[in-house]
């Protein structure tokens, strides 16, 4: 049996006891195995309040992330299937390009509750306390041209936008190419890196760190004004392991749509979720800044950006914003 299994069946029945008996006989095991699950779902920090001649009861869920309960929440065919959860890291986007070179398959994913040398986009430091938040790297294997990276991008915040909206009711926009805000503070950061051979995509790490129940006094000085958890922005704390579960749901049927339809329905969603299109923006693509009015994507993933003179301007790479660099949240 599963420990998987017991757990999804215990919080299926949360807030009641489930006999023994009616364990082992949904389960198919024996009542001797059932008690040893149990034992083990406890030393693993469950709490389980047994009562004799009533049964078991899930009490609470451990404060680290844990490969059972995951797997107990996950809805996918593939993505998060292949599990790695380690208490620190250097960078799980690190850990995952040694998985992925040793032939790792799509969907893997790497989870750390610290990464000593976390990073964001444009060279910057990602920091997030351990426990609070979410860090972790998804193994895509697209099989895509390399010019086309930039639509998955795209899809990683589109997905993510959709999942933690669902989840926490929040009002959650997408900046431009792929920052997650509420009410223009920064709740999640997006980082893909990727390798490819003969122009073609061999794979894509991407990285998704979320700050999920981070509180106020978790933010430096600086970012105060800039970053926001989402325990903050709605005044309750959410559970890691479900808004993992719905994060990689959404964007395994997302990736999926990708590969069927292509870039089309996912540029439309995109747009549809954006907070970047149609108002005057300062860029920066490298060689300083310039103004424009985003209006929309175009078929390869680039951000069509029309320009005071009424030219248009196609960006892949650039920062948007005031002319002060914005920082990743958490990040430094
Ligand atoms: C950004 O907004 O600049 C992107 C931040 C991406 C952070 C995540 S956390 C998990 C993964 N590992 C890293 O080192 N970075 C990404």
């Amino acid at each position: 049996m599963e420990q998987s299994q017991l757990l999804a069946l215990l919080e299926g029945k949360r807030e009641q006891f489930v006999s023994g008996e009616e364990i082992s006989r949904l389960l198919g095991v024996s009542r001797t195995a059932v008690w040893k699950h149990i034992r083990k779902l406890e030393a693993e920090g469950f709490g389980i309040e047994a009562v004799p001649r009533k049964g078991y009861r899930l009490t609470g869920s451990p404060a680290r992330l844990n490969a059972v309960e995951l797997q107990s929440k996950l809805g996918t065919a593939a993505f998060g299937r292949h599990l790695h959860i380690r208490e620190t890291v250097t960078s799980t986007q690190d850990v995952l390009r040694e998985l992925a070179e040793a032939g790792a398959p799509e969907g893997t994913l790497v989870i750390a509750e610290r990464q000593d040398n976390g990073r964001g986009r444009m060279g910057r430091a990602w920091v997030s306390p351990p426990g609070r938040g979410i860090s972790m790297s998804l193994l895509l294997r697209p099989g895509v041209p390399l010019h086309l990276a930039p639509q998955l991008t795209l899809l990683s915040a589109v997905a993510l936008c959709r999942s933690l909206s669902r989840e926490t009711g929040l009002a959650i926009g997408i900046k431009w190419p792929n920052d997650l805000l509420v009410d223009g503070r920064k709740i999640s950061g997006i980082l893909l890196e990727s390798a490819a051979e003969d122009e073609r995509l061999r794979y894509v790490a991407v990285g998704l760190g979320i700050a999920v129940n981070l509180e106020p006094e978790d933010y430096p000085e600086e970012l105060s004004t800039r970053a926001v958890s989402l325990k903050m922005a709605a005044g309750r704390s959410f559970d890691r392991a479900s808004l993992i579960a719905a994060v990689l749901l959404e964007f395994e049927q997302l990736y999926a749509v990708y590969q069927e339809r292509g870039f089309e329905p996912i540029r439309i969603l995109w747009e549809t979720y954006s907070v970047t299109l149609d108002r005057t923006v300062s860029l920066n693509a490298g060689q300083g800044f310039f103004e424009g009015v985003p209006r929309g994507l175009d078929e390869h993933g680039g951000l069509r950006v029309e320009l005071p003179d009424g030219g248009v301007r196609t960006i892949y790479s650039a920062e948007i914003g005031d002319a002060a660099p914005l920082p990743g949240a958490g990040g430094r």
